[in-house]
């Protein structure tokens, strides 16, 4: 059984905000969040929700992969800023979609989340559970962000990406209920599609960056409940982000039995440029193996892999036969990474 991505999609509010922008409202420059993030410009909701990046996300996904809504058996989103706390945003994007066999769902994991639901789809896939699995990574964080702070306001955007992930009967990388990687022993030759994953937590770091949703306890004091806003130790997490991710991404060839040099693109979050320099460093690969976008949308979150990923597919940079890492961080600690055979 071969488990691939069929088809991507992306989308981002058509509203530009730029460094000079945001130097108008807090007290920062173009010079210092470029030289610090490689960020120019992100792009900020103009009224639409997570769901609605995510059902256009889906849509582009769709009409990629050449499949209707109605045969997809699974959605699911990772988000962490749904419009709702119920519904989900799962089956707000199903009823919009029209996706009716679809069971739906949400997946919290930050950062991490598209590679936490890719996971998820790939083990519903090789079990035999469902055949059609559509993915999105979506995240409205200009909602949770305090615009009034000026050392995490510059950092993010609002985007949405998405693949269609699908089983197909035959060919390498064994049958249902085997995955190309059997432990121990290496990927199976010749095997194509998503060949492993990896997924991991770090509950004890969740304080370096969160967001409180509402403060409870007012029925007993009287107060009124408050929106939390994210917060973060940015140096935490750089630190945190430059050790883990060249320790996951060589995890994950090792128990393939890949070798880096084998890989053409690590598709990462987008977080910070030089946080992916410090990556490429550390693996001593070239940064032109490691694509970026983030000087032109911030650090989306859940939405920032798939949104790249669909970039260089629809760019024709990725060609049958070429191999992929797809690795991200975020709050939890969460991180997560895949290998792909295109
Ligand atoms: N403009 C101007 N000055 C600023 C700004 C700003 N936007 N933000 C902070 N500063 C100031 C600080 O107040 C501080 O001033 P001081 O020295 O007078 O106290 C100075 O700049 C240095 O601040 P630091 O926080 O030490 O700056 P640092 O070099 O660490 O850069 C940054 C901050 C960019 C956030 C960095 O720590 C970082 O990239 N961390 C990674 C975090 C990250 O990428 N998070 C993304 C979200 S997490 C995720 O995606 C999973």
């Amino acid at each position: 059984m071969r488990i691939k991505i069929a088809g991507t999609g992306s989308y981002a509010p058509e509203h530009v905000v730029t460094n000079e922008d945001l130097a108008g409202i807090v007290d920062t420059s173009d010079e210092w969040i470029k030289s610090r993030t490689g960020i120019s410009q992100r792009r900020i909701s103009d009224g639409i929700g997570t769901s609605g990046m995510a059902v256009k996300a889906s849509e582009r996904a769709l009409a990629n992969a050449g499949m209707k809504a109605e045969e997809i058996q699974l959605i699911l989103l990772a988000t962490s800023t749904p419009d709702c706390h119920f519904p989900s945003g799962a089956c707000q994007v199903q009823g919009e979609l029209g996706a009716v066999h679809a069971a739906a769902y949400d997946i919290s994991a930050a950062c991490s989340g598209f590679l936490f639901a890719l996971n998820t789809a790939y083990s519903f896939i090789i079990s035999g559970f469902y055949r059609n699995v559509l993915v999105i990574g979506a995240d409205c964080l200009s909602k949770v962000v305090d615009w009034s702070d000026r050392s995490t306001c510059v950092l993010f955007g609002d985007g949405a990406g998405a693949a269609v992930v699908t089983g197909e009967a035959g060919g390498q990388g064994g049958d249902f209920g085997k995955p190309c990687v059997e432990q121990g022993s290496g990927c199976v030759p010749g095997a194509s599609g998503i060949l492993h994953m990896i997924m991991g937590a770090d509950g004890w770091k969740g304080p370096v960056l969160s967001c409180e949703s509402r403060t409870v306890g007012n029925f007993l004091t009287g107060t009124k409940p408050e929106m939390g806003y994210l917060s973060m130790d940015g140096q935490e997490v750089f630190k945190f982000a430059v050790k883990k991710m060249p320790e996951v991404i060589e995890q994950l060839l090792e128990e393939s039995g890949m070798k880096l040099e084998q890989v053409k693109y690590l598709v990462l979050h987008q977080a910070n440029y030089r946080i992916s320099e410090s990556i490429a460093k550390r693996l001593k690969i070239s940064m032109e193996r490691i694509p970026m976008n983030i000087s032109r949308y911030g650090n989306t979150s859940a939405g920032s892999v798939p949104l790249l990923l669909d970039e260089l597919n629809r760019e024709g940079k990725l060609k049958e036969g070429d191999l992929l890492v797809l690795a991200g961080f975020g709050a939890g600690l969460t991180w997560g990474a895949a290998l792909i055979r295109w």
